[in-house]
């Protein structure tokens, strides 16, 4: 999809064109429309039921397709009506359509109007998401489906559309979108494709050409540089693969940094595949397990939005990859590890294993003398059963860091909720015979229990939060502009709105 501005339709007719009208209390009124289409709206049939109800919509036709979105009623707005209202009538009535379509920005009457640029682009670009590199481009009747027919070229009118503001918005949106989709990219590819090595290089590959002159850097670890670093409960999960782990190290620095920059690292659990390792997860349990990697694909995503937005934030980002195998050398229950900070660790589950790459990132991400930590991992199946598929699990160590989070994504329209680390549970995962148990003694309190179990790999007084995304990293059947099977890039938004506000 490409989107552009323009001031008036004079150069081109696009195939069809779309307004918004907000419900008025008596007869509809069109401040902000062309004249010729308020007359031509009229005189359509349909014109006088239609009453802009909130989703509901009207074709008529002028020179060209004319479309009509109800907005319902203006006090009532909320971003998040519309961004659903762009990406149904997006996806439902505009993709694989019409090759072109222009949307009249100044018809929808919401202002600032850059920040409906933002919004409408960013929606758009989201739902044209499609993951299908994999079909061999032939549909039922044997014909060649070609992805670029399906293209549409969206252009925003409105009479602004040379104002600076107004294209910052539109780029800004576009380095957002193209990181969520980015990080879907990865999430999406299959385990046999998205070895540990292969997915680490196609974070260079990308940092290199997308992020270049972005100031970032890239190292790559291997087994070697893991075990000299004495990261053992990462190295245990990884003991039955036939593929080395990789921890990828990124770094960003602004052009300008002062001593009150702030420095962020982003911690992202990169299981290419969870079997569950000796504690064998049943059939069923196993599928979607590819997407085990999606906390890292998240902070890697909100990693590199920021470095393209040139946010005035040092970041750091540390992606965990390994797959979790069983073969005659893997880790077997009852083993005693020792972490990277010293403590023990009784693995009584190898499916539990998300928490211990990530305790071993999190005691390395302390050495780089962040002012935050912030961590993503799909890492419990609890955090479906307390939260659904819908809302984001936070824990941490810090009231202050936590409410900036819960605010950044409320801000975004991005559902997370926090779930408390009390004393209980963190005696629960005490061991007699090690420092500590990878799962609890007790049934019930899994998701928290697990962030219990982080909290003792970050060092006293450094703020850490932790996102389980287990259940938003999936398909959202409620969100229009997510695809409806596969990854749904949520949280990378709150993640660069967090970012962004940092330094205030
Ligand atoms: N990757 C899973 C968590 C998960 C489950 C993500 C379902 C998405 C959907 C994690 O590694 C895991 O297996 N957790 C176990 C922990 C248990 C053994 C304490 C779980 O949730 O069952
Ligand atoms: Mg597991
Ligand atoms: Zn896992």
């Amino acid at each position: 999809m490409n989107i552009s501005l323009i001031t008036s339709l004079q150069k081109q007719t696009p195939k069809a064109l779309i307004l918004g009208a907000f419900a008025k209390e008596k007869t509809l009124s069109f401040p902000k429309w062309p004249v010729g289409l308020k007359d031509s709206f009229r005189a359509t049939p349909g014109a006088k039921n239609f009453t802009a109800k909130e989703g509901s919509f009207l074709f008529y036709h002028d020179k060209t397709a004319c479309l009509v979105l109800g907005l319902g009623h203006k006090k009532d707005f909320k971003k998040e009506a519309l961004r659903q209202i762009i990406a149904k009538t997006y996806k439902g009535q505009i993709m694989g359509k019409y090759s072109s379509a222009s949307i009249h920005l100044d018809s929808f009457e919401i202002t600032p109007l850059e920040s409906i640029v933002g919004i409408t682009a960013e929606t758009l670009l989201m739902s044209d998401y499609r993951f299908d590199k994999y079909l061999s481009k032939k549909d039922k009747d044997g014909k060649r489906k070609d992805p670029a027919q399906n293209k549409t070229d969206i252009s925003f009118l409105c009479a602004q559309a040379d104002s600076s503001k107004v294209k910052k918005a539109l780029a800004q949106a576009q380095k957002i979108a193209s990181s969520i989709n980015k990080a879907r990219d990865f999430v999406n590819e299959p385990p046999n494709i998205l070895r540990s090595h292969v997915y680490a290089k196609e974070i260079e590959k990308d940092v290199k050409s997308a992020l270049k002159g972005c100031g970032v850097r890239v190292k790559i670890m291997g087994k070697q540089e893991l075990k000299k670093e004495k990261m053992n409960l990462f190295l245990s999960v990884n003991a039955g693969s036939a593929f080395d782990p990789r921890l990828v190290h990124l770094t960003y620095s602004p052009k300008k940094t002062t001593k009150k920059t702030k420095h962020i690292v982003l911690v992202g659990k990169g299981l290419v595949f969870d079997t569950g390792g000796y504690s064998l997860k049943p059939p069923m349990s196993m599928i979607n397990m590819k997407y085990d990697m999606a906390g890292s694909a998240t902070v890697y995503g909100a990693f590199r939005a920021a470095a393209l937005l040139g946010l005035q934030t040092k970041l750091t980002c540390l992606l965990g990859i390994t797959d979790n195998a069983v073969n005659s050398s893997a880790t077997m229950p009852d083993s005693i590890v020792k972490a990277r900070n010293g403590k023990t660790v009784e693995i009584l589950n190898t499916d539990a294993e998300g928490r211990l790459v990530l305790a071993d990132c999190l005691d390395y991400a302390c050495d780089q003398r962040p002012d935050y930590i912030i961590d993503a991992a799909t890492l419990t199946g609890a955090v479906l059963v307390a939260l659904g598929h819908e809302v984001c699990g936070l824990m941490g160590n810090d009231k202050s860091l936590m409410d900036r989070l819960l605010d950044s994504a409320k801000k975004q329209d991005e559902y997370m909720w926090a779930l408390p680390i009390i004393d209980e549970f963190k005696k629960d995962i005490k061991s007699q015979i090690a420092d500590l148990r990878n799962i609890g003694n007790k049934h019930y309190g899994g998701s928290a229990k697990a962030g219990a179990f982080l909290s003792e790999f970050v060092r006293d007084g450094i703020p850490w939060a932790h996102l389980d995304i287990a259940g938003v990293a999936g398909a959202q059947k409620h969100l229009p502009y997510c695809p409806s099977t596969g990854a749904s890039g949520l949280m990378v938004r709150s993640l660069v709105q967090f970012i962004r506000h940092v330094q205030v």
